[in-house]
């Protein structure tokens, strides 16, 4: 490749098993970019999925089971740096002197931070887990992982949008303070994805308990999208673009996850076929339901099959993440080195 690679890093926390948010979101964009030849980073959040998790023995399990996917989706860790962002603990160093430059008020506008003080607000009860330090001090975490290895990119979906703008401005905060150090990275393009959930909810999500789910075998599948609300009347769309984007949100929730779906799984003629009853309001969301579990039960079994193979077990996952931590170390652990030079610490005496 002649023109110079460009550095890309996202992560994804160890929540749950991985859905179809997460793949049309962020991983299809994973393996694009790596597949072109960029310098890619793919973390596992962990740290930052304690601001969620309650559930301590399940936790490790989860991290191994979510890498174990990320190899049968196509990330190949020869090619793409994947790693435990534990592992890299001089993350957690940087974040504390981003920390620094960083208002109270500034953090209080995250969405994460505030919806999670709206519903503990309605429900004292509601959470497991407390308004803690580490989730208003999230954005600066992920800043943390995004600055480190001097990202250009950060492939999310639409729901990431804020969190990494935050990281830019952090980062010329700390840039106009102590002068020019960090890498700002490119804002999330306008085409991020926001995957509803089959509940017809805004966003898919693990903890939304509405996702369709990579691992998912056809019975599992048929029956969450048999599920799938449909029972509002169609209302004929008036409008004339075929464009998911503009047709998905007119139609009743429901409905529009499903045609959303089948627009990224199926070919152009069957989706428009479908695009066509809707607007003759004829009666056909049973056959819809069964097309489209048809097309996800075929995208999901090569995925399933590559993650139940033999050489992606637990054994084989901590053979390359201790390879790809060596890896990233050294990257990190210099723009650390050059933040410490430049806040005026000066270079750590232990690690010279
Ligand atoms: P997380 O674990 O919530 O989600 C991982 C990725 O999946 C995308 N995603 C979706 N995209 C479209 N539609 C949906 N319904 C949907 N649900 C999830 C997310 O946008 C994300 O790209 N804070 C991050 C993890 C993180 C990170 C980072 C990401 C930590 N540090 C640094 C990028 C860079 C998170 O919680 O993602």
């Amino acid at each position: 490749m002649s023109e110079k690679r460009e550095v890309i890093l996202s992560g994804i926390r160890p929540t749950g098993r991985l859905h179809y948010g997460n793949y049309f979101g962020a991983i299809q964009h994973f393996i694009r970019l790596q597949d072109e030849g960029q310098c890619c980073y793919y973390f596992i959040a962990d740290y930052h999925a304690l601001t969620t998790i309650t559930e301590r023995e399940d936790f490790y399990g989860q991290t191994i089971e979510m890498l174990r996917t990320y190899v049968a989706c196509g990330l190949d860790p020869e090619k793409s740096v994947i790693y435990r962002q534990s592992d890299l603990p001089c993350t957690a160093e940087l974040m504390l002197l981003l920390g620094m430059i960083t208002n109270i008020g500034f953090l209080e506008r995250g969405t994460t931070y505030k919806d999670k003080l709206t519903k503990l607000q309605e429900d004292p009860k509601s959470e497991g887990n407390p308004l803690s330090y580490g989730l208003l001090g999230y954005p600066v975490l992920m800043a943390a992982d995004i600055l480190i290895v001097r990202a250009d990119k950060v492939p999310v979906g639409d729901d990431q949008r804020q969190h990494v703008e935050m990281a830019c401005d952090i980062a010329q905060r700390f840039n106009s303070r102590f002068g020019d150090t960090l890498h700002v990275p490119h804002p999330v393009g306008r085409d991020a994805l926001r995957l509803p959930g089959l509940d017809g909810a805004s966003k898919m999500g693990k903890s939304e308990h509405n996702t369709l789910d990579l691992l998912d075998e056809p019975e599992t599948v048929l029956k969450k999208i048999r599920g799938v609300e449909t029972s509002t009347d169609p209302l004929p769309l008036e409008v004339e673009s075929n464009d998911p984007d503009i047709i998905v949100p007119r139609m009743p929730g429901g409905v529009g996850v499903l045609y959303r779906l089948l627009h990224l799984l199926a070919p152009e003629e069957v989706y428009l076929d479908f695009v066509g009853k809707y607007r003759r309001k004829e009666k056909f969301y049973g056959t819809l339901k069964q097309t489209l579990a048809e097309y996800v039960s075929a995208f999901n079994a090569p995925i399933i099959e590559r993650y139940n193979a033999p050489g992606n077990d637990e054994a084989s996952v901590c053979d390359f993440l201790r390879a790809n931590a060596k890896q990233v170390t050294p990257v990190a652990l210099n723009m650390v080195e050059r933040c410490r030079a430049a806040i005026g610490i000066g270079h750590s005496l232990y690690r010279a």
